[in-house]
């Protein structure tokens, strides 16, 4: 089984080695080899990269059951866990590394179980304002950070619940802090009562509220601290005894289940008294004595001889007389006032000044030597002050300062003391005198506290600030009474431990074996039983010859054998002895102890104090027996005697009964450590505190734990983070099989584990181990995801590569192609240039060759020719020749013959001619001839005029024509347009006329349809009115019956059934009136709004005059008729239940007329005389206050203004009436009653819509009386005084309003915050609204599989906005002032965001992003909320705790996120942010915040850590802005149905006579 405890160890896992410095350094496994049955491991610390290695025999492991490997660290997650009980691996290693990490993050408070470890911060801390009281107040210890007020809260609670005494047991070395922090429980005792009292208080309530008794027991503290504290080299406010302060409690006669102090009890043990006589350097004696000697008034200085401090022999010894930071001057004066609040006068405080003046001059006796002989000066100025302060005479002071009495059996000798016993006796002397002084003062201080011993049922709450473990370089008598003290505190504390421990075993029922721890027992037998160490002391003692060396011899014989194993004999020196304690061995020197033990003054010098004449002295050192003290011993003092008890056996006793007390009572313990000797804040010396852990107790108690089960937890937590070990196919929705199916999974072998009922518990380092597990599994689980994901990722950048190289390629290929193209092409173009070229070559050549050819042939063709045209042209010139001389002789012989025909031709032609001529003649001689062609040319000319003539007339003819014909044209034309022009006009009228016709005829329709819509809608009306008065009339059907049904139950029950039942029936009865109130209440609204709707439609049409607002309308006689008929069934139903009528019923109608008919003589007296009734008086308080019958807002629709019933307007009118005439006497007493009365009503705060409805009446009537005063005509001579004083009663009345308005106003916030107190923080803080984001605490994985999810909180963020969604619409419905329900939503807002964010401060284990995320859900929910209401400015109050939630969100992995979070959270100072990121609480998959980065945010935070407050104040809210009144034109005088208000009534009809100043509106 063992083996796998060293299979943990694997490469990579971390363990720790010791360091001289550090304590314990972390290391991490690089090897591990088994060789020769030899176990070796290497690591290479962390720090320092150095090797280390561990070697040993497996053998040698296994005989120690593996216990010898380096101890294991634990995971991150659990590593600065609040409470070391939650480590896996519990060592010291372990312990010490939470604390240190805790501390460094400056977080001081760490749980350890039950104990609380408070590291000293030695520096002011802001966490015990009254803010964080009220923060720890009422909650349960694990719910916030650890706190020494979680502890005194659960004292608290456990007291009154459980009805036991309780005990806080405060220990720890000198300067740890436990006098710190007893005083810090106190001051919780003292005021926790009233934090929760007042969640929502205010802080000066607090302040002041703390009584008396508190006061006093509280300042017992400085009295305390001025006589038992003084400065020490460890600690400047060293308290040098140990104290046991029972605060009293009893129940509070008025609540029976809270209690109050009412009173303290003290008890004391072993001050220190050689600390008067003697100082060690720098430090100094008890702080009284500085105080007395910086602070004493002049006359008082003289009187009592004091000086500076350093003129006593008492006080300068250290050399050392002032303390850094301490004015003494202002502590005697703290301590002064200390005594006075406790009750001891004045005189008796000078008194016990006297007694300190007297033993600081007592120090400055000068003792010399004479031969052998001390002596002491007769007229020696400190002997003479110091007798005279004390009232003995100095001449026997000085005698048995100086002489010695030994009294044998037959006489007393008396002999000369040498100068060391002489100064022994005067030093027991004075501190013989002090610590009666001191017990003296714990007696009186008891007396005055403890007055309530008679009471029975009185409890009371122990704190113990006791001196913890001690060992120095020499230990005397002190150290062993101190750490005697201890073993036995350590005894009952691992006693109380162990039973809880088995206890929770037994109530979870699992097996369980016993568990073996090292009891000190029997050290403590060694000590105290008989024959023990204190006996064998005080028998020494007792001997006259008792010795310090003789002591010892005896003890070496009693304890110096084997058998004892707590005590041990040095090897060296016979004067000292060893025990061994349970933190350590410690070495006392023997030296003083019978000494120290005896401690006693000698007989004579007793005798001489006890006949002081100093009255108080006497007192002082009588000590009546006290029995713890006495025992079976004589008293002390006077009576004197052989057997007086030791010291040793006081200090038995006390502690015995001590220890019975604290057995009976429920101890909690607070363990204090001191960080470092250097008194530095947050500097850790691990060491140091290793040592305290231990002597402390709190390793032992990890032993324990150890040795048990010292890991559990929950089912549901424990399967809820490890369900993934198993397959998904086991999971189960009982947590109990799951969490069983993984551990018997996961977890191999037997006996590690336990199942209980509630919870699974695992042996040391299981849940490491799992933890272990787990962090692989998820490891393993993370990889695959990666891996997949990368898969994925890699997949799609191949495929673009190969698209893109495709791409590339195709690029190149045509890029390639192209270039072959082109040289393709040019290679082709160079083959053609080349055969043109050719071409045109050969063609060259080719035509030289032929044109030389050619020439050739020309040249010889033309030899040729040459040749035979030279032959030719011979032949041609013959023939030429030839030719010509032949043509010439042709034409010679044809001239000669045409010569001849042409002369035979004329010749004829000649002979023709003359014979023609010879005719002509003859005819040319006839004239007649002539005459007549003359006659035939001139006819012809006459026979053409004529017929010209003929034509002209014709063409005359024709032109008439045509104008006469054109004419006929032109007239037609004319005609023509004309017809055409009228026939136009004729056309457009007729057009209109259509278009007229038309409209009509849509207009018609149009009626027509919106009459139809009309009627159906008045249809739909008056049906859905029918249907409304039929179940209303069902409705008082249903109740009749069951008022009938519970009559007769009534009348048949037994007659003496008991009271319940009727108180049963009572309050349905009164429920059942409030529906029918409420019904006819909702039935007055449908009414009105029929009413409207009827004047509207139908009265607008025909306008009647209302001169009265008294029911004229059909509709308001109907609803009156409805009232009544509703008002004699609810008569009826009250009838039959035999009771009176008049709460419901409204008073039988007295007829206005009764009052009204008056003779008319009187008709001007009549308004006076009405208005000065008492009746109208009684009205208007009773119907319109007290009883009024308020409209409920109804959560549908908001009523219009004119719809809700003010009553303001009607007490303003009568104000007005009054006014008018000037009856300003009656106005200033009837408005007295009616604040009286409003304030009586509305200071309940049981409804909300009360309060809301008569802050906005209280506003109207405000307003009302602001017009009535401006409308106040200005003071004119005759009445001057008249309209004086009533201005001045209007301005009064006016104050007096603003005050009631204030007074509801405050009080209904405070009972808001009383209501909120419990829903802000599960709505805001913890609700999770978000699914994806849901947070382990609430359900986790439980809430995803089965539907019994762990208890979700318990209001959800919409309850909280229903609840103010709810509250502005009751503001709304009633016409509230907009700033004012404005003030009233913001104020609200802010108390919702300081809480939660002071609630998220405080919060443990809380702070992860997921929750980060809900909260910033939740109030933008609520800025939408704000935003969707108008009230965007309330906003603003939420960003504090909306950057509170963002900064949980944000990055924190590097310093570079630190500035962005302070960037981002501007509006939280360091501190807060500090203290946020502290408290962040890595969930599942982050890592926890490094310590680097707390470092950081701890050094920004420092600069203003003294300025900067934790927690936002929740008491102060902003002043009240009173609204500014409105004018009021019209003043409403309606008077709804339902209400019966015969004298108003009368009123407003009579001033209808006779005429009102103030002018009146119907209702519409
Ligand atoms: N919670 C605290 N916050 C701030 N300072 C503290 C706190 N507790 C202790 N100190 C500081 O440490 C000093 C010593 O504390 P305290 O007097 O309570 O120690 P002690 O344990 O009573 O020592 P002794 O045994 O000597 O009386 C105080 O004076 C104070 O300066
Ligand atoms: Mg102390």
């Amino acid at each position: 089984m063992s083996s796998d405890k060293l299979e943990v160890y694997t490469k990579g896992t971390k363990a720790w080695f010791k360091d001289a410095q550090e304590g314990y350094i972390v290391a991490t496994m690089v090897e591990k080899t088994i060789q020769d049955k030899k176990l070796i491991m290497k690591f290479t610390i962390d720090s320092t990269n150095k090797e280390e290695k561990f070697e040993q025999l497996i053998s040698k492991l296994e005989a120690n059951n593996y216990d010898d490997l380096p101890p294991l660290k634990n995971p991150p997650r659990l590593e600065g866990a609040d409470d070391l009980t939650n480590l896996s691996y519990l060592h010291e290693a372990a312990v010490l590394h939470s604390v240190r990490i805790r501390y460094l993050q400056e977080i001081i408070y760490t749980y350890s179980g039950l104990v609380l470890i408070a590291m000293n911060p030695f520096r002011r801390m802001n966490i015990y304002t009254a803010e964080i009281m009220r923060q720890y107040a009422g909650r349960p210890r694990h719910e916030l950070e650890p706190h020494l007020f979680a502890i005194a809260e659960e004292a608290y609670r456990k007291m009154i619940n459980e009805k036991v005494n309780q005990s806080i047991i405060v220990s720890g070395e000198s300067g740890a802090g436990k006098t710190q922090s007893a005083k810090y429980v106190m001051r919780y005792f003292a005021t926790v009562d009233e934090l929760s009292a007042s969640r929502a208080g205010s802080a000066t309530d607090i302040a002041n509220s703390s009584t008396s008794i508190e006061d006093a027991v509280l300042s017992t503290n400085p009295i305390m601290e001025a006589f038992g504290n003084s400065k020490t080299t460890r600690n400047d406010n060293s308290s040098r005894f140990g104290k046991y302060i029972e605060i009293l409690f009893e129940k509070k006669p008025q609540d029976p289940t809270s209690v109050t102090i009412v009173g303290a009890r003290i008890r004391t043990y072993l001050l220190e008294r050689s600390r008067l006589t003697f100082q060690p350097d720098s430090e100094r004696n008890y702080h009284i004595f500085y105080q007395l000697c910086a602070a004493a008034p002049a006359a008082e200085r003289a009187e009592l001889g004091i000086g500076s401090w350093d003129t006593f022999f008492y006080l300068n010894q250290g050399k050392t007389g002032t303390v850094n930071g301490v004015d003494d001057a202002e502590e005697f004066a703290i301590t002064q006032k200390g005594m006075s609040v406790v009750g001891i006068s004045v005189s008796t405080q000078w008194d016990i000044f006297k007694i300190c003046a007297a033993l600081l001059h007592i120090g400055n006796i000068k003792i010399t030597d004479s031969r052998g002989a001390a002596q002491i000066d007769e007229n020696d100025h400190a002997l003479g002050m110091a007798s005279k302060l004390l009232g003995v005479d100095p001449a026997e002071f000085r005698k048995w300062l100086i002489k010695k009495q030994i009294t044998t059996r037959s006489e007393k000798i008396i002999s000369d003391a040498n100068t060391y016993q002489a100064i022994t006796s005067r030093d027991s002397i004075a501190k013989y005198i002090y610590s009666l002084l001191f017990d003296w003062i714990v007696k009186i201080v008891n007396t005055k506290l403890d007055s309530s011993q008679t009471s029975k049922d009185g409890r009371f709450i122990g704190v113990l600030d006791i001196y913890g473990f001690e060992h120095f370089q020499k230990n005397s008598f002190e150290q062993f009474c101190i750490n005697y003290a201890n073993e036995k505190l350590q005894q009952e504390f691992t006693r109380h431990v162990f039973k809880l421990e088995q206890e929770e075993y037994v109530a979870e029922q699992i097996s369980w074996s016993f568990i073996d721890f090292s009891d000190n027992q029997p050290c403590i037998d060694m000590i105290e039983n008989k024959l023990g160490i204190l006996d064998l002391l005080d028998e020494e003692s007792r001997l006259p010859s008792g010795a310090d060396d003789s002591l010892i011899t005896k003890l070496y014989q009693r304890f110096g054998t084997a058998e004892h194993k707590f005590f041990e004999k040095p090897r060296f020196g016979q004067k000292e002895f060893v025990i061994k304690h349970y933190a350590l061995d410690v070495n006392y020197q023997i030296e003083g102890f019978i000494e120290k033990n005896k401690d006693t003054v000698s007989e004579e010098q007793l005798k001489m104090l006890n006949e002081s004449s100093f009255e108080f002295l006497k007192e002082v050192i009588y000590i009546e027996p006290e029995p713890e003290k006495a025992s079976p011993q004589p008293p002390r003092g006077r009576a004197g005697g052989n057997k007086k008890p030791t010291l040793g056996s006081i200090f038995k006793n006390s502690l015995i009964k001590l220890m019975d007390t604290l057995r009976q009572t429920n101890p909690h313990y607070i363990r204090c450590i001191k960080p470092n000797q250097a008194k530095v804040a947050f500097e850790f010396e691990a060491h140091n505190v290793l040592g305290q852990l231990v002597a402390c107790g709190v390793l032992e108690t990890i032993k324990i734990s150890r040795a048990g089960y010292p890991s559990k937890q929950t089912f549901s937590e424990f399967a809820s983070r490890y369900y993934f070990l198993v397959p998904s196919s086991q999971w189960k929705t009982d947590p109990k099989l799951l969490t069983e199916n993984i551990v018997k999974t996961v977890i191999k072998g037997e006996n590690k584990y336990e199942l209980g009922l509630r919870k699974v518990f695992f042996r040391a380092g299981q849940l490491a181990y799992l933890e272990k597990v787990r962090s692989e599994k998820f490891t393993a689980i993370v990889t695959f995801i990666q891996k997949c994901s990368i898969r994925t990722l890699r997949q799609k950048q191949y495929k673009k590569m190969k698209k893109s190289a495709t791409l590339i390629q195709t690029a190149y290929r045509g890029f390639a192609a192209r270039k072959l193209y082109k040289s393709m092409q040019q290679e082709a173009a160079a083959i053609k240039i080349q055969t043109c070229i050719r071409g045109a070559l050969a063609r060259k050549k080719y035509k030289a060759i032929r044109s030389s050819t050619r020439k050739i042939q020309q040249a010889w063709r033309r030899y040729v020719h040459k040749r035979e045209f030279f032959k030719n042209r011979g032949e041609k010139s013959a023939l030429r020749i030839q030719k010509v001389w032949r043509g010439y002789k042709a034409r010679k012989w044809y001239k000669k013959e045409i010569r001849k025909i042409v002369l035979v031709q004329s010749l004829y032609r000649r002979k023709i001619a003359i014979r023609e001529f010879k005719a002509l003649k003859i005819e040319a001689r006839s004239v007649g001839k002539l005459k007549e062609t003359n006659y035939k040319l001139e006819s012809k000319v006459f026979e053409l005029s004529q017929s010209l003539d003929a034509k002209k007339k014709e063409n005359v003819e024709m032109s008439k024509h045509l104008a006469s014909l054109e004419e006929q044209l032109a007239s037609l034309r004319e005609k023509y347009q004309k017809m055409e022009t009228d026939s136009k006009a004729k056309g457009s009228g007729a057009q209109e006329e259509t278009a007229e016709l038309r409209k009509q005829l849509a207009a018609a329709v149009e009626s027509r349809d919106t009459l139809v819509k009309e009627t159906e809608k008045l249809h739909g009306m008056i049906r859905k009115r029918d249907d409304s008065i039929n179940h209303l009339q069902t409705e008082v059907a249903n109740s009749q019956a069951e008022i009938k049904r519970m009559k007769e139950d009534l009348k048949n029950a037994p007659k003496q059934e008991d009271t319940a039942t009727v108180n049963a029936l009572k309050k349905e009865v009164a429920s059942l009136r409030e529906q029918m109130g409420r019904l006819v209440a909702g039935k007055y609204r449908t009414d009105r709004i029929t009413e409207k709707f009827l004047n509207n439609d139908y009265a607008a049409a025909n306008p009647l005059p209302t001169p009265a607002p008294v029911h004229t309308s059909a509709a308001a006689r109907m609803s009156m008729s409805f009232f009544e008929s509703a008002a004699q069934v609810t008569a009826r139903v009250a009838e039959s239940l035999g009771r009176s009528t008049e709460a419901l019923a409204p008073e039988p109608k007295r007829k206005v007329q009764e009052i009204v008919i008056e003779d008319d003589t009187e008709q001007k007296e009549r308004p006076i005389r009405m208005l000065e009734a008492r009746e109208l008086e009684d009205e208007v308080i009773d119907s319109l206050i007290t009883n009024l019958r308020i409209p409920l807002p109804s959560t549908q629709t908001v009523a219009t203004r004119k719809e809700i019933f003010f009553p303001a307007h009607l007490i303003g009118y009568l104000l007005s009436e009054l006014l008018e005439h000037k009856m300003i006497d009656r106005m200033r007493d009837l408005l007295n009653h009616i604040m009286r009365a409003i304030q009586q009503l509305t200071m309940k705060f049981e409804d909300d819509y009360v309060s809301a409805f008569w802050l906005s009446n209280n506003y109207e009537l405000m307003s009302v009386i602001k017009t009535a005063r401006l409308r106040l005509p200005r003071p004119s001579l005759p009445n001057q005084d008249d309209e004086q004083s009533a201005s001045a009663v209007l301005q009064t009345v006016h104050v007096d309003l603003k005050k009631v308005m204030l007074e509801i106003y405050h009080g209904w916030i405070k009972e808001f915050k009383k209501r909120l107190a419990n829903m802000i923080v599960p709505a805001v803080i913890e609700n999770q609204s978000l699914p994806g984001y849901i947070c382990k605490q609430s359900g986790g994985i439980w809430s995803q599989w089965a539907a019994k999810s762990a208890a979700t909180s318990q209001f959800s963020i919409d309850q909280l906005l229903n609840f103010l969604s709810k509250l502005s619409k009751t503001m709304r419905c009633y016409y509230m002032e907009e700033s004012m329900s404005r003030q009233i939503l913001t104020e609200l807002l802010r108390v919702i965001g300081v809480s939660a964010f002071n609630h998220l401060l405080m919060r443990k284990n809380f702070c992860t992003w997921k929750r980060g995320v809900q909260i910033q859900y939740n109030v933008s929910r609520l800025e939408e909320w704000c935003t969707g209401h108008g009230i965007a400015e309330a906003t603003l109050h939420l960003q504090q705790l909306m950057q509170a939630a963002k900064l949980l969100t944000l990055n924190k992995t590097s310093a570079s996120d630190i500035e962005m979070i302070f960037d981002v959270c501007f509006l939280l100072n360091p501190t807060q942010i500090k203290k946020l990121l502290s408290l962040y609480y890595a969930a599942d998959f982050d890592s926890p915040l490094s310590t680097e980065l707390l470092k950081i945010v701890s050094n920004r935070a420092a600069v203003n850590e003294k300025l900067d407050s934790l927690l936002l104040d929740l008491d102060s809210s902003p002043e009240f802005i009173y609204p500014e009144p409105r004018n009021v034109k019209h003043i409403e005088k309606f008077i709804p149905a339902w209400i019966d208000l015969p004298y108003i009534q009368a009123v407003l009809s009579a001033s209808y006579g006779s005429g009102s100043a103030v002018e009146a509106s119907p209702p519409q």
